[in-house]
């Protein structure tokens, strides 16, 4: 896993957007993974602002959603997919039809198969942009998921649930359960992209520097992938 130190948090997005952008160029069509959260902010705003400058087409992209609430309707404007569709996809002009996106109300047996059909009918992952947990979970692959799981639904960690109350007024109303691709089906990915932004992840970046692979830490399945980044903004990053 390659490590970059970005300057700073918008250097962060900058580093990030300039993958995406290359891999657009190389594959007008390329399949390409998404997170939501704080930490891809800068990314979406470098990737709108390029796109309306005239510098990204991005209308062929592919786009898979990394992870999602379970239990949720369709269209409650705190989906993942809702907030994705937002912030990214509409600026850019990515349609609808592009997006694989878990139904949060979708068969809890059959929605991850679905997902992982839907990756393999378009080739497979090209790049997979993720952010990382406080706990370390990449998507909602919390800590103790097997690193060859595939996309399913899971249930949410204590931390994950504490922390996403933000975004849901209180801990009691964020959905206890969630889909998300799997370690596995990320693994897979031609190339990976991790970022950590902020002062909150300096330790759990830390730990995933110092940890050899192992399902306690979900993210450490960067260190065994072939084409795998992390870049960290200045809070982020442990010293050295
Ligand atoms: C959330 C999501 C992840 C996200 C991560 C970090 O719970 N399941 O997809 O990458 O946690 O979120 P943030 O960037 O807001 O810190």
């Amino acid at each position: 896993m390659d490590i970059v130190r970005a300057d700073d948090a918008d250097d962060l997005g900058r580093r990030a957007a300039r993958i995406v952008m290359a891999t657009l160029a190389r594959a007008p069509d390329a399949t390409l993974v998404f997170p939501v959260g704080a930490t891809p902010r800068g990314l979406f705003a470098r990737l709108i602002g390029e796109h309306r400058a005239g510098r990204l087409d991005a209308s062929r992209a592919r786009v898979v959603l990394l992870d999602e609430y379970a239990g949720i309707t369709r269209d409650d404007r705190r989906s993942f997919a809702a907030w994705l569709r937002r912030d990214l996809l509409q600026p850019l002009d990515i349609t609808a039809d592009r997006l694989l996106a878990f139904a949060p109300n979708g068969d809890r047996d059959i929605e991850g198969s679905r997902i992982e059909a839907g990756i393999a009918a378009w080739g497979g992952i090209d790049l997979a942009v993720l952010g990382i947990g406080l706990n370390g979970h990449l998507g909602f692959n919390e800590p103790g998921s097997p690193a060859d799981s595939r996309a399913r639904r899971v249930a949410l960690a204590p931390e994950t649930i504490a922390s996403n109350a933000r975004y849901w007024g209180r801990a009691e109303d964020v959905p206890p359960h969630g889909f998300t691709l799997g370690l596995g089906t990320l693994s897979a990915a031609r190339r990976v992209v991790v970022l950590a932004s902020g002062p909150a992840k300096r330790s759990i970046v830390q730990r995933l520097l110092a940890d050899v692979p192992s399902p306690d830490l979900p993210a450490s399945v960067a260190h065994r992938h072939p084409a795998a980044t992390l870049i960290v903004d200045p809070d982020a990053a442990p010293p050295g």
